[in-house]
């Protein structure tokens, strides 16, 4: 779907859809949804007055004009235009809910909303009006983003492996999935003078949704398909494309830097790791102005020897979201250029258990000297965290930020109200809590205690990679810091975010692309 700004009037405006929004409460709409209801006679406030219409969050009425131009008793060309003085074929009123909770998410989530809907109703194109912008007191440009970024995400599908139109045949989940949705979507803007800061909102917006449907890409990808060496394939494409720095760290020499950590993960794969690290240079001449995105990147996670459950495996494709975020985050920050370097790096392998695969109770070194004993196989990704944090501090790092599909416990301790975070320093934490706040992907963040550290203890070694039974996101937040050390750091265990069942917000059902966004938003807000 393209999406533009243009200016003019939104009632003379002849369009297949015009999407006008409505808060909750209000009883006689204003603005630009007033000026359509007055050409429609009023509808939309009697429908308000008999209760139909709320303007609750996630209603969207659906009003065609032809219909209201037969009652009136036209006939003819000129009768319609007398009778329905407005030139689009229908409106559609989306409820925006109560003003008092009203942000650029709501913004986001009544676009993706919307722009199902269209999409459902088969139109070739819509405009809509710039929610947020009028009673909702919100900056018209960044309302501008936050409409292409929540339409692009809640349009999006995977259809790759699907063939044409089998859709409803072939059981598909969404059947509506299936057709294309609207060719354009238009924002018109009463005033000329603000259509320039809307179209840069709108670019912004496409960037920022490009981030999440890269990494959504990645995360739907089937294990067969997205081996380690397919995933760096993938990044080496992002950063051709958006001229980064590109480096896959081959196992050799992964080994020669004394991954023993990282590798150890891989030794149960027939397929070989591929340790990526991708560079953008936005401050050349400071290098130590930097931050490390650090994303885990197992393409398949069997558990190891420590063998998942089948129900437990179903969703582990998915386990190199973080490394998927961290890719579509350095296109987008590629494009954005906030003025600060950002290195991506992300640890690819599959653990798998084959014959040369790590046993519970193996001890295996870090990078940093550590030795570590393996006390579950499934708790790999802080081991492949390990060897890739102490990576971005030799070459260093001065701040970083890991995100991980890490524990199953995370989704115990928070669900899916906000994505879990864990930090070493307060100013880098305050700085990634508002930028994801911003962006719509809330953080919360979680103790690092001396009295869930110990759990960590190794009776054999300085350290074991599990905790027992209580606070499992606590200990492998406790893990990482291990090697994180005095760098100013956070971790992000997005485990409960990182699939969505069904369609929800700006998410549909499977990948979600969580966190690429926040780390776009925390580049510019850093940089
Ligand atoms: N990849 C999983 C965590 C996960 C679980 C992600 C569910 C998404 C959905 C991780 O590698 C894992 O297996 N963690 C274990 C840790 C345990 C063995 C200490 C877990 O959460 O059970
Ligand atoms: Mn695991
Ligand atoms: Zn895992």
């Amino acid at each position: 779907m393209e999406i533009k700004v243009s200016a003019g009037n939104i009632v003379e405006h002849a369009t297949p859809a015009l999407v006008v929004n409505l808060f909750q409460g209000v009883k006689v709409p204003g603005g630009a949804t007033g000026a359509v209801d007055q050409a429609l006679g009023g509808l939309i406030s009697r429908l308000i007055e008999s209760g139909e219409v709320s303007g609750s969050s996630g209603e969207i009425t659906i009003i065609h004009t032809s219909a209201l131009a037969a009652n009136a008793g036209g006939t003819g060309k000129s009768a319609r235009a007398k009778s329905a003085p407005i030139a689009a074929e229908r409106v559609l009123v989306a409820g925006l809910g109560s003003s008092d909770a009203f942000d650029y998410e709501a913004v986001r989530v009544v676009s993706a909303q919307v722009a199902r809907k269209l999409r459902a109703l088969k139109v070739s194109g819509a405009a809509t009006i710039v929610h947020g912008a009028g009673i909702g007191g919100l900056d018209p440009a960044r309302c501008a983003e936050a409409i292409a970024e929540g339409s692009l995400l809640g349009l999006y599908t995977f259809n790759k492996y699907r063939s044409a139109k089998s859709g409803e045949d072939a059981g598909s989940s969404d059947s509506d999935a299936n057709s294309p949705g609207p060719e354009t979507l238009e924002l018109v803007e009463m005033d000329a003078a603000k259509t320039k800061a809307l179209d840069k909102g709108v670019g912004r917006g496409v960037l920022y949704a490009s981030a999440a449907i890269t990494a959504r890409d990645l995360v739907n990808e089937p294990p067969n398909i997205l081996s380690p060496a397919a995933l760096a394939d993938a990044a080496e494409v992002v950063a051709k494309e958006s001229k980064l720095g590109f480096e896959v760290l081959e196992e050799a020499a992964c080994k020669k830097l004394g991954m023993g950590a990282y590798l150890s993960v891989a030794a149960g794969s027939s397929r070989p790791p591929k340790f990526i690290h991708m560079t953008y240079k936005g401050d050349a001449r400071k290098p130590a102005n930097n931050i490390w995105l650090v994303g885990k990147g197992i393409t398949f996670d069997s558990g190891g020897l420590s063998l998942k459950s089948a129900g437990g495996m179903i969703t582990m494709k998915g386990d190199m979201g973080g490394g998927a975020a961290v890719i579509g985050a350095m296109k987008a920050i590629a494009a954005l250029k906030p003025k600060i370097n950002v290195h991506g790096v992300c640890a690819a392998t599959e653990n798998m258990p084959g014959g040369s695969a790590t046993r519970p109770g193996d001890v295996v070194q870090a990078m940093n000297g550590k030795y570590i004993e393996v006390e579950n196989t499934d708790a790999e990704g802080r081991l492949t965290l390990a060897d890739a944090i102490c990576y971005a501090k030799d070459n260093g790092a001065a701040k970083i930020v890991d995100v991980a599909t890490l524990t199953g416990a995370i989704s115990v301790a928070l669900g899916r109200g906000h994505i879990g975070a864990f930090s070493n320093s307060e100013e880098l934490y305050s700085a990634l809590e508002k930028s994801a706040a911003t962006q719509g992907e809330p953080v919360w963040r979680l103790p690092l205690g001396s009295v869930t550290k110990r759990q960590n203890r190794s009776n054999i070694a300085d350290l074991k990679n599990t905790g027992g039974r209580g606070a499992g996101s606590i200990t492998a937040a406790h893990f990482i810091h291990e090697f994180a050390g005095e760098t100013p750091w956070v971790h992000l265990d997005i485990a409960a975010f990182n699939m969505s069942d069904g369609v929800s917000g700006v998410n549909v059902q499977g990948a979600t692309g969580a966190a690429s966004r926040l780390l776009v938003r925390l580049a510019e807000d850093l940089g």
